[in-house]
């Protein structure tokens, strides 16, 4: 911290106009956050108080010894900017002595009239002091007269001791408070850079990719078409677009149209007036409406009749709704986010969805890759299920998490968080063993859908951990060579370091 100047009773010798400057000093160390505007209004404090022509505040390295300006500024609070004005041996005998130093008459000083700097600069009063922080100078305040002599007076010299001391813990203060700014500035850009999507596990470059697409979306109010496989987290990706978007503290409705009675999904979607239908006893607000300000995910929009493309498509063009039974329109301002595993494009081609409904919602259009696509997501994926399901209580074991990175997953992470809750349900130790995973059909090879050079590696990984790694006995077992085996092995390590090298 400070050191402590000498002795307490030199504030006895201030004057009230010095203690005043001490207690606005004191205010000002209190108010101000930026380092610059602290010290140039303290340097303004400190030429004001104590008649000084001009004031300066270096900052000094003592690796290089060398002194920056801060701040120097004359009585007209105007900006000095080279340093030369001042006397840089004056500076220096500051920092030697690491003492505040004051000549009242240099020009008759036998020693300090000798300065070349005094000289040049016929500065005939001068008065300087170190800023102490943790122990060692970090800089000096200047003050000096180039017109009187006799300006300084020992009082003055108290006053400054007192300033630079208050000035210093002032110091340590700012710079944390700059710190804490800098490193708010640094996390608040690592999160608007972050890849990954709220509640979406996934730190592949397939999903980072896909991610950065739902980040620029979400911040733009166009319609969004999510699809991909069963299973791949098509309704997780609506509800991340949504959180991420302005409209994240409105309303967030989902509504599922696969299977859904037709004249059921409309009067949930558009609401009703009262009478419009029997049953319909009192006016109901859609599901539509609810939503205003927020967004509305369509799942499954493949599965909608005719008749509700239809009004749906006057949704997105007009942002407009009718209640059922009414004749007034109702405007609505609401996002909309659609999903589907189907084709769009196939069921237009087959004249079974409107293609002026698909060319709307196919605005910004987001494929979500298998899971089989992106296997350096599985591990992430299975620690976090056995967390979740477990409670943080059950650990994987190797073996285990080895067969769920080799099996295919055609349901996706709907099925791996299955085969997980099964395991988790079956698993009577606080390991998770390779016996209970329980894939379905109890066979790897089921719902395949990799190459055939995928399905060779799979079970030739398979015997080799049976036969623990003897490549004899693998072949033997698979009724293929030896040198078979040995060259898929290669393949393998080659495909594997291809991956690796991609990746760095
Ligand atoms: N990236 C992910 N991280 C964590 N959990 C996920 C992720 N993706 C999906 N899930 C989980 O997997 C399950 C299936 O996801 P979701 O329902 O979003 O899939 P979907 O693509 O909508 O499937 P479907 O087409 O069958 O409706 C859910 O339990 C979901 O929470
Ligand atoms: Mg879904």
């Amino acid at each position: 911290m400070t050191t402590n100047y000498e002795n307490i009773n030199h504030i006895k010798t201030l004057s009230k106009k010095q203690f005043d400057a001490l207690y606005e000093l004191n205010q000002l160390i209190n108010s101000e956050v930026i380092k610059d505007s602290l010290i140039e209004q303290a340097l303004d404090l400190v030429i004001n108080v104590i008649n000084a022509e001009r004031g300066l505040f270096t900052k000094y390295d003592s690796e290089k010894k060398d002194f920056s300006i801060i701040s120097a500024r004359n009585v007209e609070q105007e900006n000095i900017k080279v340093l030369s004005n001042f006397s840089s041996n004056m500076l220096q005998e500051v920092i030697d002595k690491k003492e505040p130093v004051l000549y009242h008459d240099l020009q008759s000083d036998p020693h300090a009239s000798q300065y070349d700097s005094v000289q040049l600069q016929n500065i005939k009063s001068v008065i300087g002091v170190p800023i102490i922080q943790n122990e060692n100078v970090w800089g000096v305040i200047l003050a000096d007269s180039q017109k009187d002599r006799k300006e300084f007076t020992e009082e003055n010299l108290s006053f400054l001791k007192f300033f630079s001391n208050l000035f210093s813990s002032a110091l340590e203060r700012v710079d944390f408070v700059e710190r804490i700014q800098d490193e708010n500035l640094i996390l608040l850009n690592q999160l608007q850079a972050n890849e990954q999507l709220p509640d979406m596990i996934g730190n592949s470059d397939a999903m980072r990719k896909v991610a950065k697409l739902f980040h620029k979306v979400a911040q733009s109010d166009a319609t969004v078409l999510i699809y991909g496989e069963s299973g791949t987290g098509k309704d997780l990706a609506a509800k991340a677009i949504h959180k991420l978007s302005k409209r994240k503290d409105y309303p967030y409705l989902a509504q599922f149209c696969g299977s859904i009675p037709d004249s059921l999904l409309e009067s949930e979607l558009f609401g009703y007036k009262k009478g419009a239908f029997t049953g319909a006893n009192s006016d109901k607000k859609g599901l539509l409406e609810v939503a205003n300000k927020g967004t509305f995910f369509f799942d499954e929009i493949a599965d909608i009749s005719s008749p509700l493309q239809a009004k749906l498509l006057r949704v997105l063009e007009n942002k407009e709704i009718i209640r059922l039974g009414d004749t007034s329109v109702k405007q609505i301002d609401v996002r909309i986010v659609v999903a589907t595993n189907k084709s769009l494009e196939k069921l237009v081609e087959n004249g079974e969805f409107r293609e002026d409904l698909f060319y709307r919602l196919n605005v910004f259009p987001i494929k979500l890759p298998p899971l089989r696509e992106r296997r350096e997501d599985i591990p992430l994926l299975v620690n976090h299920f056995v967390n979740e399901l477990s409670n943080n209580e059950l650990k994987i074991d190797s073996n285990a998490m080895k067969l769920m990175q080799q099996y295919q997953w055609p349901g996706n992470i709907r099925q791996l968080r299955n085969v997980i809750q099964r395991a988790v349900i079956l698993c009577n130790s606080n390991r998770i063993e390779a016996e209970h995973i329980i894939i379905e059909n109890g066979k790897n090879g089921d719902g395949f859908s990799g190459t055939l050079k995928d399905y060779e590696m799979q079970i030739l990984k398979k015997r080799l951990e049976e036969f623990d790694g003897n490549r004899t006995a693998a072949a033997k077992s698979l009724g293929v060579s030896v040198r078979w085996v040995q060259n898929k092995i290669k393949e393998m390590e080659d495909d594997k370091k291809i991956l690796t090298d991609k990746r760095n």
